[in-house]
């Protein structure tokens, strides 16, 4: 018996030791890098583009990347998700050296798509990957991040290097969080007469509503939605730019826990605007009010998610 608890005691140890090497190994190593892929892309700079890229941009990119000092794509401390670590969003503007003016149009592309820099290192979550948008909408982002417009106009600010937290490394390194593969079909743009694809389009594909209103990012699978724990339930806990914890809400269609009770007009007035039926108080950051979406933007996205199967979860608003 004796013997045995010594063994035991012995197996214990080393196992401790493992595990604090393995701890050491992943903190050291920190994000693991990966190679880029040379993609050929050359984006014309249409009319349609640049309008569409400046949406897009101003749903997608600008929450993260506008930087208060300089009104610019200059990059800022993220502070909504503290769980994967003290991260800085980059300076995104034509700069040459300082932003992404050297960048070509296949980089970009395969950044936005996959998660990989040019360098080979790999953004985890917290850089959004644009897996499902069409194409079409890649390139237009493509060809607003090139215009002349004032959020992107050179600037030669430069950001504090992101400290990944040990989440962060501990999942790059299992491969919980890895780049996606660069699309090998072209990916194309949703059939807007379908109401339904194309809500769905634009709360998965486009804005990734999902991604914050699913219980947690850590958790979310974003190739496949669907899969999401959780998938519109909310409880997903963010934090505002201020640092307070703001939770997601539960928008599926529950009459209870969720938004089943909501009318249309109600759906719109609070994804466009941030208002709330019944006077409640206005919607706060990190939920943007999406006022550049069209009413029929905000009308299929809601058809969408009445074919959500709905979640009994409830969410209590964070005060
Ligand atoms: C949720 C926040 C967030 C959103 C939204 C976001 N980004 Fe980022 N982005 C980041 C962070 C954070 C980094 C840098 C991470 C790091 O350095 O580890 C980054 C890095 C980048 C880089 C790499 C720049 C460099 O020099 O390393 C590019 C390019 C970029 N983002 C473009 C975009 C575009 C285009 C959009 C909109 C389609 C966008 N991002 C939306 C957070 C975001
Ligand atoms: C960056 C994270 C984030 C994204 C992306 C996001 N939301 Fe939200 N959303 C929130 C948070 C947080 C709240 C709660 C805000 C509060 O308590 O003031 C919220 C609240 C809401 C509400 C109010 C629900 C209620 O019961 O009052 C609706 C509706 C909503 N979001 C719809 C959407 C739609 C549609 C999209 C995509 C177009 C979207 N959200 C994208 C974070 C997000």
């Amino acid at each position: 018996m004796k013997k045995v608890l010594r063994y035991l005691g012995i197996l214990l140890l080393v196992l401790i030791v493992l595990v604090g090497l393995f701890a050491s190994y992943i903190s050291i190593r920190g994000i693991p890098a990966y190679t880029a892929e040379k993609v050929e892309l050359h984006v014309d700079a249409t009319k349609a583009r640049l309008a569409q890229g400046q949406k897009l941009a101003s749903m997608l990119c600008r929450n993260c990347h506008l930087d208060a000092n300089t009104n610019k794509f200059t990059g800022r401390l993220l502070s909504e998700a503290p769980q994967f670590g003290v991260i800085y969003s980059r300076n995104i503007t034509n700069d040459k050296a300082h932003g992404i003016g050297n960048w070509t149009d296949g980089q970009l592309a395969y950044l936005l798509r996959t998660g990989i820099k040019p360098d080979g290192s790999y953004l985890p979550p917290y850089m959004p990957k644009l897996v499902h948008l069409s194409d079409e909408d890649l390139y237009s982002v493509i060809a607003f991040l090139r215009s002349g417009h004032a959020w992107v106009e050179a600037d030669n600010t430069v950001q504090p290097d992101t400290k990944p937290s040990f989440l962060t490394k501990f999942l790059t390194n299992i491969k919980a969080m890895k780049p996606f593969p660069y699309p090998k079909q072209p990916i194309a743009a949703p059939d807007t007469t379908d109401r339904v694809a194309w809500g769905r389009y634009i709360a998965l594909g486009q804005l990734e509503c999902f991604s914050c209103h699913s219980r947690d990012f850590a958790k979310n699978d974003y190739f496949n939605p669907e899969k999401s724990p959780g998938f519109f339930g909310g409880g997903n806990e963010l934090f505002n730019t201020a640092g307070k914890k703001i939770v997601s809400l539960n928008i599926t269609m529950d009459k209870n826990t969720g938004i089943g009770n909501w009318s249309e007009d109600d759906f719109i007035r609070a994804v466009k605007y941030g208002q709330v039926p019944n006077g409640g108080d206005p919607l706060r950051e990190p939920m943007q009010p999406y006022a550049q979406l069209t009413d029929n933007e905000v009308r299929a996205i809601w058809a969408y998610l009445k074919t959500v199967p709905v979640q009994q979860h409830k969410v209590e608003r964070s005060q």
